[in-house]
């Protein structure tokens, strides 16, 4: 369906043109509504042109496959098959009575080993690298001495992905601006960057400002986003990263906190411990005392039966001592004796 309206179309046009450049006789009445017609069908097919200039993506570290049927070659016998990237040969691959004699490629690029029987002569590449952004490739045929023009060219496209950014908070003192900075590295291409507000609010304009500097090695780039904007410590500040080829969006969020403006999460956590700590040490004081002042009646107690008992004794001791003493006298008038 498509392709007869197209046809159509493409009749509609050819006709036109016979008719503004006056190779067919067409009424006088015809030639301003061809005029605008073809006009306006040009501006038609070069938007489908732009269109149609949708490259193959290839994402940096997958391999990709380049697609390109030339159905012709079944027909072919002895003949070459040439893939350039702009003017420099990837590929070349001779083939003798259909069969493949030798191949010879530069970064391990391939196409189907069966290309001659069945006409896909898709280039294999095992790697892309961003340099190739936006480039060429080719295909051309050579067969009897004669070389084809180009019969597929497909253009590449780039893409890598990006860190997760990090966001990382200044806080200022009360009553000026807060300063974020978002860092993301190894994406391609150039990405976006949004800035959210609790979760709603562009920031205003004027307070982003973003820096992209590629790798000449790489050219990957890396990405510093700087927003400088008046916040309560309470909001929520987050950044973005779109990579649209990608179908990438990476957010990365800087969550307020909520609490006087002297009292970070951290050192209330300080506070919570150190009360702990206190109420601990409070306790086992109070313990302690009261032990001690137990320990100080026991001992009063005791001393107090101590010295009851030793009065006691004291007594019996002397009485004791005094028969002792009596009992001994008239021995030692003896031992006089
Ligand atoms: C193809 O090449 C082979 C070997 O070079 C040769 O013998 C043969 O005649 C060639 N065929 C044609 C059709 O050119
Ligand atoms: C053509 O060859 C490529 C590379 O081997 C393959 O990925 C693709 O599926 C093939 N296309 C068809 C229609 O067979
Ligand atoms: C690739 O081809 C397109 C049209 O086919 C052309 O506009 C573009 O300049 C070419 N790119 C390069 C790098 O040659
Ligand atoms: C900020 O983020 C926290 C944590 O996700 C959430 O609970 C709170 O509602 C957010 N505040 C606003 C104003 O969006
Ligand atoms: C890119 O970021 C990485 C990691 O943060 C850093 O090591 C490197 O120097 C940066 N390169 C440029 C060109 O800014
Ligand atoms: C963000 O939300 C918090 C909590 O609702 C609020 O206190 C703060 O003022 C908001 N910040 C902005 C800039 O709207
Ligand atoms: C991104 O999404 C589009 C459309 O959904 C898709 O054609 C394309 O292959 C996706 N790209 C990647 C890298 O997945």
């Amino acid at each position: 369906m498509g392709s007869s309206l197209f046809s159509r179309v493409k009749r509609i046009i050819f006709l036109d043109c016979l008719c503004v450049l006056g190779a067919q006789k067409c009424p006088q009445r015809w030639m301003p509504v061809a005029l605008w017609r073809t006009g306006l069908l040009l501006c038609f097919l070069s938007l489908c042109a732009c269109l149609e200039e949708e490259c193959v993506l290839g994402v940096v570290g997958r391999p990709v496959s380049l697609p390109c049927f030339y159905p012709k070659l079944q027909g072919l016998v002895n003949f070459s098959i040439e893939w350039r990237r702009d003017s420099e040969v990837v590929l070349r691959s001779v083939w003798r009575n259909g069969e493949n004699a030798e191949t010879l490629s530069a970064n391990s690029a391939t196409i189907p080993a069966d290309a001659a029987q069945t006409g896909n002569v898709s280039l294999e590449l095992p790697a892309v690298d961003p340099k190739e952004h936006r480039m060429n490739y080719s295909l051309i045929v050579v067969s009897e001495g004669k070389q084809s023009a180009a019969l597929c060219t497909v253009c590449l496209r780039i893409a890598a992905s990006f860190s997760p950014p990090q966001l990382q908070r200044d806080e200022a003192s009360p009553g000026h601006e807060t300063a974020f900075f978002c860092h993301s590295t190894g994406g391609f291409p150039e990405p976006a960057v949004h800035w959210l507000i609790n979760n709603t609010e562009k920031p205003p304009e004027g307070s982003v400002r973003t820096r992209t500097a590629s790798l000449p090695d790489s050219r990957l780039f890396n990405i510093t986003s700087h927003l400088k904007v008046n916040v309560s410590r309470d909001t929520n500040v987050s950044c973005t990263i779109e990579n649209q080829p990608m179908n990438e969006s990476l957010t990365s969020t800087s969550y307020g906190v909520k609490s006087s403006p002297v009292v970070g999460r951290a050192s209330e956590a300080m506070w919570i411990f150190s009360t702990a700590l206190c109420a601990v040490v409070g306790v086992m004081v109070v313990v302690g005392v009261a032990y001690q002042v137990h320990l100080d009646r026991i001992s009063k107690r005791k001393k107090r039966e101590y010295q009851h008992q030793q009065g006691k004794r004291g007594y019996k001791w002397r009485n004791r001592l005094r028969e002792e003493n009596e009992a001994m006298k008239p021995e030692a008038k003896e031992t006089d004796v």
